[in-house]
C-alpha cells in the first residue's frame, strides 16, 4: 500500500499499513482515547479484542515508526463485517492515513470472505462520513439517541453499508 499511496500523493508523509497484534493494545487504547468518543477502550479490552479470531485489526504507521498512528478494527461474522472503530492520531489527520488504512482493511476483509461491511457513524461527524462515502458506503438507516455524548445528550447514529462483491 505504501508505494501506491506515495504514487497518488507524492508530497505526503510516507506510510505503511500492517496487521496489528495484542502487542499493540496500548497503542490502540491511546489512539482510541484520542478519537473523542464518550466511552474509552481500556488496554485489556483492546488486547482481548485484537486477540479474538473473529476480529480484524489493522494499523497505519509513518516512515519507519514502530507505533501505529491510526487503527481500524472490525468484527467478522460469516460473510459480513462490522467496523467497530477507526481513529487516526490528531497530528496525522488530513494526510491520507485514514484513506490508506481503510483501503488496506477493506481489501483484507474481502480477502477473508466479507461481502458486506456495516458501520455506524455519529450524525455530524463529517470527516468520518466523507471518508466512508469515498469508499462507497451508503446510508441504510438512522438510530436516534444511539450515541451518549459527554454533555449527557445523545446523538443520532447513521448506519452505513458497503457491498464488496
Ligand atoms: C475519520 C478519520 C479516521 C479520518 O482520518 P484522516 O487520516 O484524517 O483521513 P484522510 O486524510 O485519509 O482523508 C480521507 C478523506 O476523508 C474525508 N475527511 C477527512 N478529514 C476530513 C475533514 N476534517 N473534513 C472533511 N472531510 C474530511 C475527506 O473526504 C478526505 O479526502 P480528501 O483529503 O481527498 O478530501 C479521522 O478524522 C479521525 O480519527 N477522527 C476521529 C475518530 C472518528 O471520528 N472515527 C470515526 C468513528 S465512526
Amino acid at each position: 500500500m505504501a508505494w501506491l499511496h506515495k504514487l497518488l500523493r507524492p508530497d505526503s508523509v510516507p506510510l505503511r499499513t500492517m496487521r496489528l497484534d495484542a502487542g499493540h493494545a496500548l497503542d490502540v487504547a491511546r489512539l482510541h482515547h484520542q478519537g473523542g468518543f464518550a466511552r474509552g477502550w481500556e488496554p485489556a479490552e483492546c488486547a482481548a479484542l485484537i486477540a479474538d479470531a473473529a476480529v480484524a485489526a489493522d494499523g497505519v504507521f509513518s516512515g519507519g515508526g514502530h507505533h501505529p498512528e491510526g487503527f481500524v478494527i472490525s468484527r467478522k461474522a460469516a460473510d459480513e463485517a462490522e467496523i467497530l472503530s477507526i481513529v487516526v492520531a490528531p497530528a496525522r489527520r488530513r494526510d491520507g492515513f485514514g484513506r490508506a488504512l481503510l483501503a488496506a482493511h477493506l481489501a483484507r476483509l474481502a480477502e477473508e470472505g466479507a461481502v458486506q461491511v456495516f458501520l455506524e457513524v455519529e450524525e455530524g461527524n463529517l470527516p468520518a462520513e466523507r471518508l466512508y462515502r469515498h469508499f462507497g458506503f451508503r446510508e441504510v438507516g438512522r438510530r436516534k439517541g444511539y450515541y451518549p455524548k459527554p454533555d449527557g445528550t445523545r446523538a443520532t447514529a447513521i448506519a452505513m453499508r458497503l457491498d464488496l462483491a
